[in-house]
């Protein structure tokens, strides 16, 4: 009998909706999301600005309530009351990038990385466990950082000292948003590279959340691209980079650096989760339905008048496309 792993963080059926601005349409920012997280392994959330990764990341933290659809961290639905939600904070920590003001510049180092201690209680050698959390953050010798201030470090060495906050209570997920978008490319691959030797010498997972498709490359063990609240494809990161099948990830993936190829420029509004279109949600911005191949394919219609199903959680390769799901069929 083979048993399946158990998901350590897991959304079923997440919706999130904002009230509309001005009489606007509510916005729908998470709008159907299943996603699973298993111990041990980094999954990327990518997509564009404004697709809903942000409030993805806090519902899963308990930090913004689903307007439908649940939470489950260890197979038990998320409990909001206050106290439940301090202890599962402990669990899993958010992981912000410095710049959007995360270390306070009045904390020493030793503070900021004692501040979850003592938020939670922590009864035991609070010294130690801060030396050790800035040791594995890979600030060494540790003392010689327990006094500074933030504006004395670097970029890189602010980024660590958060890391450093979060690890210090022992979490066994940590939920990093955009966590190297500001720093340069070499510090970028540093702190990339502290992540995934956590994920190796601690067995801590991982949603790294980031606009570029590019830095799942480096990370993930698995990949999901959002847009417009949904997930669109996801699966093994080797898979969805080498052979993507949604046009999304491919316009995504033909921007990057090291493609090869023509960029795929994509044309119409940028999205509105206050105006989720009819049909596929990317159909007015899609290359392959604009260039006629959707429409060669026999989908055309599909893709302007049915929404597709939301993709299940689990570690499946799937993909939310009528024109991929046509042509798997016709076996090409
Ligand atoms: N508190 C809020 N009230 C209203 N709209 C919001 C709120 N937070 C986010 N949104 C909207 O939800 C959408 C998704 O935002 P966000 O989750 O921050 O996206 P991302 O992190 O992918 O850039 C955006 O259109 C944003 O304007
Ligand atoms: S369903 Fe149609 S419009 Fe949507 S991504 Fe696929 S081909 Fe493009
Ligand atoms: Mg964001």
């Amino acid at each position: 009998m083979t048993t399946t792993p158990v998901d350590l963080l897991s959304a079923q059926g997440l919706r999130i909706t904002f009230p509309g601005r001005h009489g606007a349409e509510p916005a729908r920012a998470v709008d159907g999301v299943d996603l699973d997280i298993r111990p041990g392994e980094i999954v990327a959330l990518v997509g564009e600005s404004g697709c809903g990764k942000t409030t993805l990341a806090r519902s899963l933290l308990g930090l913004v309530p689903p307007t439908a659809g649940q939470v489950t961290f260890d197979g038990k639905p998320l409990d909001y009351r206050s106290r439940a939600l301090k202890a599962y904070r402990k669990r899993v920590q958010l992981v912000l990038q410095d710049p959007s003001g995360s270390l306070n510049p009045r904390h020493t180092v030793y503070d900021a990385v004692a501040e979850g201690l003592r938020i939670h209680g922590y009864a035991g050698d609070e010294r130690q466990a801060v030396h050790d959390a800035l040791s594995r953050a890979g600030l060494r010798p540790p003392e010689r950082f327990f006094l500074r201030y933030p504006h004395e470090l670097s970029g890189g060495q602010r980024q660590r000292v958060v890391i450093a906050g979060a690890l210090v209570l022992e979490p066994e997920l940590i939920v990093a948003d955009e966590p190297v978008a500001s720093l340069d490319a070499s510090v970028r691959g540093e702190i990339l590279a502290l992540l995934l030797r956590l994920r190796d010498e601690l067995g801590l997972s991982a949603l790294v959340v980031t606009h570029d498709l590019g830095l799942a490359w480096n990370i993930a063990d698995r990949v999901a691209v959002m847009y417009l609240g949904r997930i669109v494809e996801t699966g093994d990161v080797e898979q969805i980079l080498t052979a993507p099948r949604h046009p999304y990830t491919q316009a995504l993936l033909s921007v990057l650096p090291e493609a090869e190829g023509d960029p795929v420029v994509l044309t119409g509004e940028p999205p509105d989760p206050s105006r989720v279109p009819s049909g596929c949600r990317f159909h007015a911005r899609c290359q392959v339905l604009a260039s006629g191949e959707a429409e060669r394919a026999g989908v055309a219609d599909a893709c302007r008048t049915q929404d597709l199903p939301v993709l299940a959680g689990g570690s499946e390769t799937q993909v939310a496309c009528h024109w991929a799901t046509a042509k798997v069929a016709a076996g090409s």
